[in-house]
């Protein structure tokens, strides 16, 4: 995209962005044959992706995106071809509210149920909704949401097994956050991947749990510890000795909830003038030294990566000035992102020794959804791809490029699909036999406001600013998602 194409400062359309979150109630499983370039024939393995599928119930409009039903989408690769699947989690709630035709339940973000206050107040039923990530780990795939358990699925046909209690770990009722890493090389196994991910019980005081699991999905180690004051933790970061855990400065008022006001997460109030707590908890089980840390961050959803440098911490992470808010009776899709603070790569670096904590802004472009080659995950790293606005205006703005990162020199490279496009969560794929850490695939769906579908581009890892190895046009469009994993399992 050229200068010229940039319409009053922006580099995007509203009315096409705001398409992206029309509803994609269908089902669809096909060959993908619309292809520019060439899916390279050693792409071998599947994508999948979550993310909210409906945005609406029954043609009433849900209050907010984190609210919507889950939906898979699955990219298959075998032999330099791809196949396409989506379907839906189908949750009680979901199978619910499809045979109800209407809300049934409140949601998390402010989604009410027709029939006004008298309707709402006092149901503090959640709606598990299984919409934020899905991994496939221990021969399982998981669809996963924070708040609840984790649901079951079949690799091959994304079809809904059932609540799923990672073998007895999880109990009814317990959550299990949607955001693991892969830890690719444990020091506590003798060099065996592992997958760490936590568990948060909010309250006055906050009990964060962290389970390990074996490739085979066995339960290594689980160790919960409790910290003072409320906490909204939707993601970590890990690195061979520990797992840091960023308390954002919150509150929670829950009288408008209970009230049926308000859904949960809006009645969590940002508390800018007070600073985050940034916990180390050690991996160990046996090592109990927990430490504390204050720093002004701002809020933070993601992390992109973590590593140990001899007595320090380092933490790259996206943070934000302030929480956004959608108000209740407002639309989430009437949206002045001029208005709102953009998100930023800031370098957080912990001194076990002091205690002291030294921040460093590494990006000012407005970015999020982050991902590193995953043989660096928890360990030093030269290169980060993370979704990126199109300009380097310091401005909140869709996510309409992928920024490639190179830590050691400064050097950014920008894959831009703008005006008319809109990428999602990028994700790294090593090549075969790689021998640096940028050869790889980067894979993310595009949605393109002007023609109403997706595209799933790769992208070459070492040359992301020229031209996709291949985009793979899908027939129809799939809503803003969140995450999703990458296996070379192809079922
Ligand atoms: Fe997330």
């Amino acid at each position: 995209m050229n200068q010229t194409q940039i319409i009053n400062n922006k580099s995007y359309y509203l009315e096409e962005w705001k398409r992206g979150y029309n509803s994609q109630p269908n089902e669809y499983e096909y060959e993908i044959d619309n292809i520019e370039g060439t899916i390279p024939p050693e792409l071998q393995g599947t994508l999948f992706r979550n993310g909210p599928g409906l945005l609406d119930i029954a043609g009433t409009p849900i209050h907010h995106p984190f609210d919507g039903d889950g939906m898979i989408s699955a990219f298959y690769f075998q032999n330099g071809k791809a196949y396409f699947r989506n379907r839906f989690v189908e949750t009680e709630a979901y199978l619910q509210e499809k045979a109800a035709g209407k809300i049934l339940y409140r949601g998390v973000f402010g989604t009410q149920k027709p029939g006004g206050l008298f309707n709402n107040i006092f149901d503090l039923k959640l709606k598990n909704i299984a919409n934020t990530n899905v991994i496939y780990w221990g021969n399982k795939l998981l669809a996963l949401w924070e708040a609840a358990e984790p649901h079951l699925l079949n690799p091959q046909t994304l079809e809904t097994i059932g609540i799923d209690y990672l073998d007895g770990v999880l109990k009814p009722g317990e959550s299990c956050a949607a955001h693991p890493w892969i830890d690719p090389n444990s020091v506590l196994d003798a060099g065996q991947p592992c997958l760490v991910n936590f568990a948060i019980a909010p309250g006055l005081s906050s009990k964060i749990t962290v389970f390990e699991f074996a490739p085979d999905g066995k339960l290594l180690r689980r160790h919960s510890h409790v910290i003072p004051g409320f906490s909204f933790i939707h993601d970590f970061a890990i690195t061979p000795h520990y797992c840091i855990f960023f308390q954002n400065p919150v509150n929670f008022n829950p009288l408008p909830f209970l009230f049926g006001l308000k859904g949960a997460g809006e009645c969590v109030e940002f508390q800018p003038t007070k600073p985050t707590r940034v916990v180390l908890i050690p991996r160990d089980p046996h090592n109990k030294q927990v430490k504390t840390f204050m720093v002004d961050s701002g809020f933070v959803f993601h992390h992109a990566n973590a590593f140990e440098t001899q007595d320090r911490v380092c933490i790259d992470s996206i943070a934000y000035a302030s929480l956004p808010e959608v108000a209740p009776n407002s639309d989430y899709k009437e949206v002045n992102f001029d208005n709102l603070d953009p998100g930023r790569l800031w370098r957080f670096t912990l001194n076990l020794q002091d205690g002291t904590v030294e921040r460093q802004l590494l990006e000012n472009t407005c970015c999020e959804f982050p991902a590193v080659n995953p043989d660096k995950v928890g360990r030093d790293y030269r290169y980060l791809f993370i979704g990126a606005a199109h300009q380097d205006s310091g401005k909140n703005a869709p996510l309409q490029a992928i920024m490639k990162l190179d830590m050691e020199t400064g050097q950014r490279q920008l894959h831009s699909v703008a005006p008319h496009g809109y990428v999602s969560e990028p994700i790294f794929v090593p090549k075969p036999d790689a021998n640096a850490e940028d050869e790889g695939w980067i894979l993310t769906l595009v949605y393109n406001g002007k023609h109403h579908r997706s595209s799933l581009a790769i992208l070459d890892g070492q040359n992301i600013d020229g031209e996709p190895v291949a985009l793979l046009h899908l027939k129809h469009h799939i809503p803003y998602g969140l995450h999703g994993s990458w296996t070379n399992e192809v079922f």
